[in-house]
């Protein structure tokens, strides 16, 4: 297999950001990973696995060995309403395929940038869906193993933005393919409220929503193919209830979320960073969206380092005026 040096992962990340890979490999049969991670092990090299490269700032080059996987598949299995995606597919095209087909229940999620294979590391969700209402099961390569498997959903211990893949217990495995239970009966999922306010039609079709998430989501996220960025940067923060009533009490408009435990509250990081004039802010040639403020661009040739200290100082920010702590969404290398 071919093992290229020195390579600048600028086109596989979406802030397109330089940074060298010290040598890169793409693979396009899960088959030639047992291979890759032997020849690493032999020569000390770190590894690290890159899907779409949406979700990742790199501050740093990488001493390393980068895998890029580019496996390419689906199935669809209409008896059981099960569709198979290779972890290299595209997302949206994954979601776009299973409403030509009639497999319903991801449209909410159309447009998220990134591959198959990341969307349950970080249990993607958009509009009131989030992925793990829909896996059925994801395969891996176990690392330490040697061996390829599948877990189930309860075996991925799938949180908000969170999942197995992201801890440590869970980092010698890498995603292969994602197996999800879809539906043969469309059923629209309208809890979130622009959702409803846009689709005032009672009943749309799964077109509709698709349609409708897609121009929610272009007009107020960028598009990573124009302006380099990578969605949210931080999770929205979860703090107890008494903190949001405190905070609440100085700032009546601060929006809430429930988070399914009465002690605890999910509030939008989003408005603590606007109510702190963050929109359309820069340092370098990173910046903070002009219109959504969880949202840093690069705007032509900002660093990694531009971009991560930009953010850092959101973070301090909010923690200093709300005494709430910010934690990445965004992995950083
Ligand atoms: N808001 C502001 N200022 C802004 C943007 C938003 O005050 O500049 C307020 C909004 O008015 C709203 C609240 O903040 O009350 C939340 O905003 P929004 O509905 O845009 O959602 P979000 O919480 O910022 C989350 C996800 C998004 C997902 C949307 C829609 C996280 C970290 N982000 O964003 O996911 O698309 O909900 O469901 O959970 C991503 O993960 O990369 C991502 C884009």
């Amino acid at each position: 297999m071919k093992i290229q040096q020195e390579v600048d992962l600028k086109p596989f990340n979406s802030f397109a950001v330089s940074a060298i890979a010290a040598e890169f490999a793409e693979v396009s049969d899960p088959a030639q990973l047992p291979e890759l991670f032997a020849y690493a092990e032999q020569q000390h090299l770190p590894t690290f696995v890159l899907g779409g490269g949406s979700n990742l700032l790199w501050v740093n080059d990488y001493p390393g060995l980068v895998i890029h996987l580019a496996t390419r598949g689906l199935k669809f299995d209409r008896e059981n309403m099960r569709v198979q995606a290779a972890a290299g597919e595209n997302w949206h095209d994954l979601v776009i395929n299973c409403l030509n087909n009639k497999f319903y229940g991801i449209e909410n999620l159309a447009l998220i940038p990134g591959s198959v294979g990341a969307a349950p590391v970080q249990n993607i969700g958009a509009y009131g869906v989030e992925l793990e209402q829909v896996v059925h099961r994801v395969s891996v390569f176990d690392r330490q193993a040697g061996t390829f498997r599948s877990l189930d959903r309860e075996a991925c211990e799938f949180a908000y933005r969170d999942s197995l893949f992201k801890q440590s217990t869970g980092s010698q495995l890498v995603i292969t393919g994602l197996e999800l239970q879809l539906s043969a009966q469309w059923e629209p999922q309208l809890q979130y409220q622009a959702l409803r306010d846009a689709l005032a039609d009672s009943l749309p079709s799964a077109e509709q929503v698709v349609q409708t998430v897609c121009q929610i989501r272009q007009s107020k996220l960028p598009d990573p193919g124009q302006l380099g960025n990578a969605g949210s940067f931080f999770k929205n923060p979860v703090v107890s209830t008494d903190k949001y009533k405190k905070l609440k009490e100085e700032f009546p408009e601060l929006p809430s979320y429930p988070t399914g435990d009465t002690d605890l509250v999910k509030l939008p990081a989003a408005w603590l960073l606007d109510h702190l004039g963050w929109k359309g802010r820069s340092r370098g040639a990173a910046a903070v969206h002009d219109l959504h403020a969880l949202v840093l661009v690069n705007t032509g040739d900002a660093t990694g380092e531009d971009i991560y200290l930009l953010a850092q100082e959101m973070s301090t920010s909010v923690l200093s005026r709300f005494g709430v702590a910010l934690q990445p969404e965004v992995t950083i290398l």
